[in-house]
């Protein structure tokens, strides 16, 4: 049975709790592709396409081409911050985009001002920003949120609207029984309660306003077993957690390669250095931890080391982030591997990826609002496990469960969604003919 999918038209409203390095990268971006200055790379919504039936039938057509997604140039854009700044005045301090290329946009970024962020310093250490909102409660707080999001879709005339937290990583927290049911969890929003940082009261200001959020940080937010039964009751599509970009989306692209040919992994040592206002959040500890979790979970699952006990039970596994100002937003990940083969004969692998974090962030997040948008069009409602391609640190839809990692099993599992949305048939590689 294929979903009846609503129709695209109409303006769509992204909503971006920190406007920051990665959201400013994505909005100047969107700017200018509209404006034919650039075009949308790294998009798989935008430049992706999708081969559909037998590979003699050559259908390959483009991805926005096959399914109904929003279009680009109907997109508006809003958002929160701690710092006054205006997108135009955000992407000059972010660094990462040109200053010639911001010009050319300059009057459409200056006119995207934030809305006075809910933040808690107890969740982020380092940052010292006053444009925040003031309430007696984490209830008041969300209900304000709320209003932002009516007044911000009625203002803009957005008939549909998502939500993408681009917001600091916040430090780390576990999961205990406020974070349990919708109840606990009001109740707890009621009583200020400390396992409730700013990032899940956004969550929850979206969820209850039907609309569809994604999380780009490794704080909980909305993996937590109240928002995701919300979710689910209010129809709303969410994803998370943290975007799959430089040094894991590498790990996620070689351990599966390592495995499919049965070659062992003695080690992998992994480092980054980066001097952005990220990595300034993450030079402390309790922070870094959030993120730690998230990195360090992938090549478990990958690679399997309770199956594969010869090649990967010993595994050392580390992962380091140094804040070190003068490479800015260019970030550079630095991999050693210890591989063994034939015989048990050690080899290695070295990878530096001296990549751009928010260059390679913008897109996804491009992917993941048009994407969640479709999903809500479609029906679809609570975790959207085929969106884990998107995520280092994918949220689970059955507890328990471990999403993947593998990005081609992710792609797959994607492509497959979409083929399933239209009716189309699923597309396995596993035909016994010439022409699968
Ligand atoms: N760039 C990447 O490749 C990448 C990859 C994975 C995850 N992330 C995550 O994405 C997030 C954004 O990254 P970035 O490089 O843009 O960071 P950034 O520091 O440049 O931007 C984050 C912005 O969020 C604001 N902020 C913090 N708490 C807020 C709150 N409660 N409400 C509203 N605004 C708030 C900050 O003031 C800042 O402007 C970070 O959590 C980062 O860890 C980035």
């Amino acid at each position: 049975m294929t979903n009846e999918i609503k129709s695209a038209d109409g303006k769509l409203g992204i909503l971006l709790p920190g406007l920051g390095a990665v959201a400013t990268t994505l909005i100047a971006g969107v700017y200018a592709v509209n404006k034919g200055i650039s075009k949308p790379i790294g998009s798989t919504t935008q430049m992706g396409t999708i081969r559909l039936g037998k590979r003699t039938e050559k259908r390959n057509p483009l991805i926005k081409d096959f399914i109904p997604l929003a279009d680009i140039k109907n997109i508006v854009f809003g958002g929160w911050d701690l710092f006054e700044d205006n997108v135009y005045e955000s992407a000059l301090n972010a660094g990462v985009l040109e200053k010639t290329t911001l010009d050319m946009l300059k009057p459409e970024l200056e006119a995207i001002k934030p809305m006075k962020a809910v933040f808690d310093k107890n969740y982020v250490k380092k940052l010292h920003g006053t444009y925040v909102k003031e309430g007696k409660t984490k209830m008041d707080l969300a209900d304000q949120l709320r209003q932002d999001i009516r007044d911000f879709k009625a203002k803009n005339n957005c008939d549909r609207l998502v939500m993408v937290w681009c917001g600091s990583t916040e430090i780390y927290i576990e999961e205990t029984t406020v974070h349990k049911t919708i109840e606990s969890l009001e109740e707890g929003l009621r009583n200020n309660d400390v396992n409730i940082p700013s990032s899940m009261i956004y969550a929850y200001a979206a969820i209850k306003e039907g609309i569809p959020y994604a999380n780009g940080a490794p704080n909980l937010s909305a993996d937590i077993p109240a928002l995701v039964s919300l979710a689910k009751q209010n129809n709303v599509p969410i994803c998370g957690k943290d975007f799959k970009t430089g040094q894991t989306l590498m790990k996620t692209i070689i351990a599966p390669g390592m495995k499919t040919r049965s070659l062992g992994i003695a080690g992998w040592f992994s480092t980054n250095i980066l001097g952005n206002r990220d990595g300034e959040v993450l030079d402390d500890p309790d922070n870094f931890k959030t993120k730690e979790v998230s990195k360090l979970g992938v090549l478990e699952e990958i690679l399997d080391p309770e199956n594969n006990p010869d090649l990967y039970k010993d595994l050392y596994h580390k992962v380091r982030i140094n804040y070190y100002p003068p490479h800015g937003d260019n970030k550079e990940g630095w991999d050693n591997i210890d591989i063994f083969g034939w015989m048990g004969y050690r080899m290695q692998i070295k990878v530096d990826f001296l990549c751009r974090d928010s260059i390679l962030a913008a897109p996804l997040v491009l992917d993941l609002a048009i994407f969640l948008d479709l999903a809500s069009r479609a029906g679809m409602s609570g975790v959207q496990e085929w969106l884990s391609f998107y995520f280092k640190s994918p949220q689970e839809k059955i507890a328990g469960l471990k999403p993947m990692h593998d990005i081609f099993k992710q792609e797959m599992k994607l492509k497959n969604t979409l083929r399933h949305l239209k009716g189309e048939e699923l597309i396995t590689h596993l035909g016994l003919d010439y022409e699968d």
